[in-house]
């Protein structure tokens, strides 16, 4: 799976378009299809924010490999030079705010009504020291700190700092009531990760909404941070499996495509990406089979 053609392949392949394999002929048609796709549109319609660009992408002629994060097809359709991620934090737009937050609700919750945490082994995971002042978990674009504030209430007395770190929009957006127990620090992760030493520097749904070279670029200002043999990062992301892929990972892989210029990936793409910074994958949890997985990642 790589390029557009794979991708809208991939995906009509795990709706059984047809009922059959479907060929991207890479007309208009076959993306009118795709579009029209009943369950695809339903995943794109919950987040709404697909839905101004889906003429705009019917339209298009030809489909190229996009590659570059800050020129998407979103910000040509919407009219805006905006991030999706500054876009949607605009006064007028809450409701798109709303349904972003409804979204990732249901994205961390998955097929199984379950918090990742209860679906892996949180004490093989960080190996739990006392060590009550040292950073325990660094949430790195967490948005409001929901997996934080999860984790906080399930293991109240774990030792060691909780960190959320966000755009400074965001930050400056949080809620009143923002639990004290978890920091929350204004950190572009484009620019060297200021919190050395950490047990475990967390990922969820980042490095999905960037294209490889974003991702090896934001991986290698994390890499320095990490401590061997007692640093990992925990990557909360989509593994596609090689065949039969699920409607929700394609469905969400198109959105990348369209709102970021990226993808979901395989674990072969993964195991590539990460390689290729100084990471090397550790373990898959599979999470009960949800189609989000924690891929624990250490020094290579
Ligand atoms: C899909 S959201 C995931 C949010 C959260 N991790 C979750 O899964 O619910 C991606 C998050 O990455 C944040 N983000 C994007 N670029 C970032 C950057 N350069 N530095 C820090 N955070 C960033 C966005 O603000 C957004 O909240």
């Amino acid at each position: 799976m790589s390029g557009p053609s794979s991708q809208v392949t991939s995906m009509l392949n795990a709706i059984h378009m047809n009922g059959a394999t479907f060929q991207d002929t890479g007309s208009d048609a076959s993306r009118a299809k795709l579009l029209g796709a009943e369950r695809s549109l339903e995943c794109v319609r919950r987040r709404q924010y697909g839905e101004p660009y889906l003429p705009w992408l019917s339209a298009r002629k030809r489909v190229q490999e996009p590659t570059d994060k800050d020129a998407t097809t979103f910000k040509k359709a919407v009219g805006t030079d905006l991030h999706y991620f500054e876009w949607i934090a605009q006064s007028g737009v809450e409701d798109k705010l709303d349904d972003f937050k409804a979204h990732i609700e249901y994205k961390t919750l998955g097929t199984l009504g379950k918090k990742r945490f209860e679906s892996v082994d949180v004490q093989h995971i960080f190996r739990i020291s006392t060590d009550l002042g040292a950073v325990l978990l660094v949430d790195m674009g967490g948005g409001f700190g929901h997996d934080l504030i999860e984790f906080h209430n399930a293991f109240p007395h774990t030792p060691g700092k909780l960190v959320l770190q966000e755009l400074p929009m965001t930050i400056k957006n949080l809620p009143k009531d923002f639990p004290r127990e978890i920091d929350a620090q204004a950190h572009d992760a484009f620019t060297p990760q200021p919190i050395v030493g950490a047990k475990a520097y967390y990922l969820h749904m980042v490095l999905h909404e960037l294209p490889d070279e974003s991702c090896r670029m934001m991986l290698s200002q994390l890499v320095p941070a990490m401590q061997k043999a007692h640093s990992k990062s925990l990557l909360n992301e989509i593994v596609v499996p090689d065949v039969s892929a699920q409607w929700f990972s394609t469905s969400v892989d198109m959105l990348m495509l369209m709102c970021h210029s990226a993808q979901e990936r395989t674990e072969g793409m993964w195991r590539d990406l990460l390689e290729r910074v100084g990471l090397r994958i550790s373990k898959i949890w599979d999470c009960e089979g949800n189609f989000e997985k924690i891929i624990e990642v250490k020094l290579a």
